[in-house]
């Protein structure tokens, strides 16, 4: 298991006298890149598996309702590997008590950041009054925030979009971040850069069918220049990464980061100032068999954490035989070690052909 990782750029060093020497460059944003919250896949197995990619990247819980964590059963919900650190905790909810004490508990548990959901539309949440349609209700996402904040050390961050509906006004977000600022105290504003569409749009079409506008962000920063604003939204290259990183504090990427995994491989060194080498992918994937076999042991199913792994060897030759073999159903029973050595022979067997057809075609 990877040993914790240290904070970005490195703690703070001790001099012989005891007096605290300063680094010499400013130490890079905690939220200059993060993995998005979500529902479904970035649950604690998957999480563990970017941690593996990067030490650096910032991790964010799924969305945990106030409601689960009141009525529910806290550790299935709270619990994490502390290998997964820096990890943040989005919390859905819009009574500042409840929310309270939720924070406290993400504080007791060993969260290193709140994050308060105002993006997500689907019904369900709508039924409960969080999520996006809490863009409407600056106020409440203040007296929100400015609670968390009594009851927490943590940093205490909100998600949200640039607009709901067909409301796409700069006046309308500029006053929601403002409100939330100055009323609430919230500094950091993770900004997914599309409205939500509350009616007639399902969630997955709520993260395609608005258009982006990445510049409402930029333009954010301008205006507010003490917030740390983090963009997000249909980022998938690298040099995207690093041009965003020219106007915002920081980029927060989803579905590339999940389906392609290995991207994560190259943040440490060229963007989180890590030059330690890169991990390979065959390490990668026998540390995920040793966890595996440590999930088994506490009757945890194999499958809801190999799931994840599958875009591990995507850009590979033969990729496609080894996700077979990962997913294959009459391999559910056999022990995960037995199953990576048959994916990695499935992937040199099919690599050796792709090959030997290329050179045959030549
Ligand atoms: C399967 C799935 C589940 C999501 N669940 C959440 C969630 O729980 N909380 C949240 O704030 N956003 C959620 N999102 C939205 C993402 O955090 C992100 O804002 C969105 O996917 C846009 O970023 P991307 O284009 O880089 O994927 C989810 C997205 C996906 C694909």
């Amino acid at each position: 298991m990877p040993a914790v990782p240290a904070p970005p750029g490195g703690p703070a060093g001790a001099s012989l006298s005891g007096t605290l020497t300063r680094p010499s460059t400013p130490l890079p944003s905690p939220w200059r890149l993060c993995v998005a919250p979500m529902m479904d896949w970035t649950d604690r197995h998957c999480r563990f598996f970017h941690r593996l990619i990067s030490r650096r990247v910032r991790l964010y819980t799924e969305m945990v309702t106030t409601g689960a964590l009141l009525h529910g059963d806290v550790p299935r919900h709270l619990d994490f590997d502390h290998a997964e650190h820096p990890l943040a905790l989005q919390l859905g909810g819009s009574e500042p008590a409840d929310l309270a004490h939720c924070a406290r508990l993400a504080e007791r548990w060993g969260y290193d950041e709140v994050n308060l959901n105002c993006g997500c539309p689907s019904e369900r949440v709508q039924r409960g009054a969080f999520g996006a349609c809490l863009m409407a209700e600056p106020r409440l996402v203040a007296d929100c925030v400015a609670a968390m904040r009594e009851a927490t050390a943590l940093p205490v961050t909100v998600k949200h979009r640039i607009g709901i509906d067909r409301e796409d006004s700069y006046a309308f977000v500029r006053d929601f971040v403002g409100t939330v600022a100055e009323r609430g105290g919230c500094e950091v504003f993770i900004v997914h850069a599309r409205n939500a569409w509350l009616r007639g749009l399902s969630p997955k079409q709520n993260r395609e069918i608005p258009p982006l506008r990445h510049e409402v962000v930029h333009r954010l920063k301008r205006d507010f220049p003490s917030l740390t604003l983090v963009v997000n939204g249909g980022i998938a290259a690298d040099d995207t990464i690093a041009r965003e990183l020219g106007h915002v504090d920081g980029v927060m990427v989803g579905r590339h980061a999940y389906h392609e995994p290995w991207a994560m491989a190259s943040w440490d060194a060229r963007f989180l100032g890590d030059s330690a080498p890169a991990p390979e992918r065959d390490a990668v994937e026998q540390a995920m068999v040793a966890y595996f076999e440590r999930l088994a042991a506490v009757g945890g199913s194999r499958l809801q954490a190999s799931r994840h792994i599958m875009g591990l060897r995507n850009g590979q030759p033969g990729a496609r035989r080894w996700r077979q073999v990962w997913s294959d159903p009459a391999l559910r029973s056999e022990p995960p070690a037995r199953v990576s050595e048959r994916a990695r022979a499935a992937l040199q067997a099919a690599g050796q052909a792709m090959a030997s057809e290329a050179a045959a075609g030549t």
